[in-house]
């Protein structure tokens, strides 16, 4: 596919972008808005670098690719309450967001994507891992596609498999985050189809994950959870991923449809602070 304005390099072989040579701010610029939503759908992430956007210029990208969502574990900014801000202080140990996850998965409408724009970045570390789920769906032999077809997953924000302790431990540990909710975690539960179309493309997904996916429908947890880890263990082979290095003013934008993500949390002693939104609630099919 061609990009007329924009510059597009690949980062992986099977997902992620960095995007070069525009301003986000230009809202009027329809091709631009057009180009952005090919990329994404073609490479899932897209690293754009180079931007200046104030909380007002993100919602208004934001709203480019869906409607704000609420994110339930954290206070959202006073002045814009679907945004999060996401820091690690230099004296802080754990940070949010190192597991292999997609976003929001145990809500009945997980956001279509997220939008995550870099206010200050460690010196070194603090890369965000992604991976492609289609493309560990196509990987999958014919027979586990056929196992896997009308299987939904019970995903819930308990966090019940985290390495460290569930929601409530996790919350007590991550030092300057206003974190909320943390006792209502276990209520905030839905089921997905494991195996997810993508509407635009007829791309189909893994939508699975080791941290949210407890069992499947109508299995137990222990009769269910050597899949998911399997699934789990497959999606995040190399040859589906990329991994993306942050600077000030990088605005990236991942598909949260058919990515996981994990934040490396190999900074410690340095600040990492970051303005979070997700958009675009939509129920998987
Ligand atoms: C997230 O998991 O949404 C945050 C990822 C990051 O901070 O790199």
């Amino acid at each position: 596919m061609s990009y007329a304005t924009m510059e597009v390099r690949p980062i992986g072989g099977a997902i992620g972008a960095e995007i070069y040579g525009i301003d986000l701010r230009q809202l009027e610029n329809e091709a631009i808005w057009s180009d952005l939503r090919r990329a994404l759908l073609e490479f899932h992430v897209l690293a754009i670098r180079g931007q200046q956007l104030a909380p007002d210029d993100q919602m208004a990208v934001g709203r480019v690719f869906g409607e704000p969502c609420f994110y339930p574990f954290a206070k959202g900014m006073e002045t814009h309450p679907h945004m999060t801000r996401i820091v690690k202080e230099p004296e802080d140990r754990v940070n949010f967001g190192a597991d292999w996850h997609t976003d929001s998965h145990y809500l009945p409408e997980p956001p279509r994507a997220t939008l995550l724009y870099a206010i200050e970045t460690p010196a070194r570390g603090g890369d965000t891992l992604y991976t492609s789920t289609c493309a560990a769906y196509d990987a999958l032999s014919e027979g586990m596609k056929q196992l896997l077809a009308g299987v939904l997953g019970v995903n819930s924000a308990s966090l019940k498999h985290k390495r460290g302790g569930d929601r409530v431990a996790h919350h007590a540990r991550i030092g300057h985050m206003t974190v909320q909710n943390s006792e209502r975690a276990t209520q905030y539960e839905s089921k997905h189809p494991v195996v997810r179309t993508i509407p635009e493309t007829g791309r189909k997904a893994l939508y699975v994950s080791a941290l949210h996916t407890v069992r499947f429908d109508g299995m137990t947890e222990e009769e269910s959870r050597p899949l998911i880890e399997m699934l789990d263990a497959h999606c995040i082979e190399p040859q589906f991923g990329c991994r993306v290095r942050w600077e000030p003013g990088q605005l990236t934008v991942w598909d949260n449809r058919c990515t996981l993500h994990n934040a490396v949390n190999d900074y410690h002693g340095y600040r990492r602070e970051m303005r979070r939104l997700t958009v675009g609630p939509e129920r998987p099919v």
